[in-house]
């Protein structure tokens, strides 16, 4: 599941909303900032993010534009234990669905633009390891 492309979401049903809410609770429960439907075995295009800004559901999310290059620290929920320095753009503009079905668009950057680059990788099987520098082993 991890690998395959996610399907895109044709409508916004209650199975959907009720998958926000468990992907958020599974989130937070695991202290991540982040989390994309196939990393609990759903293959659809949906994420969740929140790198303590807020909670952002997004539904079909696209990076429609990506700005400048910036290295950092990644982790992953799916990869417990491993750490590496991946490099991504620093500031994207995303848009996507909310959870009524609206489109809705974000300008972010820094570690919120990592974030939400990291979860739609996952959407296209990437998990962060395939792009990852200095990939190793954390102390348990
Ligand atoms: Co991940």
């Amino acid at each position: 599941m991890l690998r395959e492309k996610a399907k895109t979401v044709r409508e916004v049903t209650p199975n959907i909303l009720k998958l926000l809410d468990n992907m958020a609770d599974t989130m937070y429960a695991a202290k991540g900032v982040g989390l994309a439907a196939p990393q609990i075995g759903v293959s659809k295009r949906v994420i969740v993010v929140d790198v303590g800004e807020g909670l952002v559901e997004l539904i079909n999310p696209e990076i429609i534009e990506a700005f400048g290059k910036a290295v950092d620290t990644e982790g992953c929920l799916s990869v417990p234990g491993m750490a590496g320095e991946v490099t991504r753009a620093e500031k994207v503009v995303i848009k996507g669905l909310n959870r009524k079905g609206e489109e809705v668009s974000y300008r972010v950057c820094g570690y919120m633009a990592r974030a939400f680059q990291h979860e739609i990788d996952h959407l296209e099987g990437v998990v962060f390891v395939d792009k990852a520098e200095n990939l190793r082993k954390l102390e348990q």
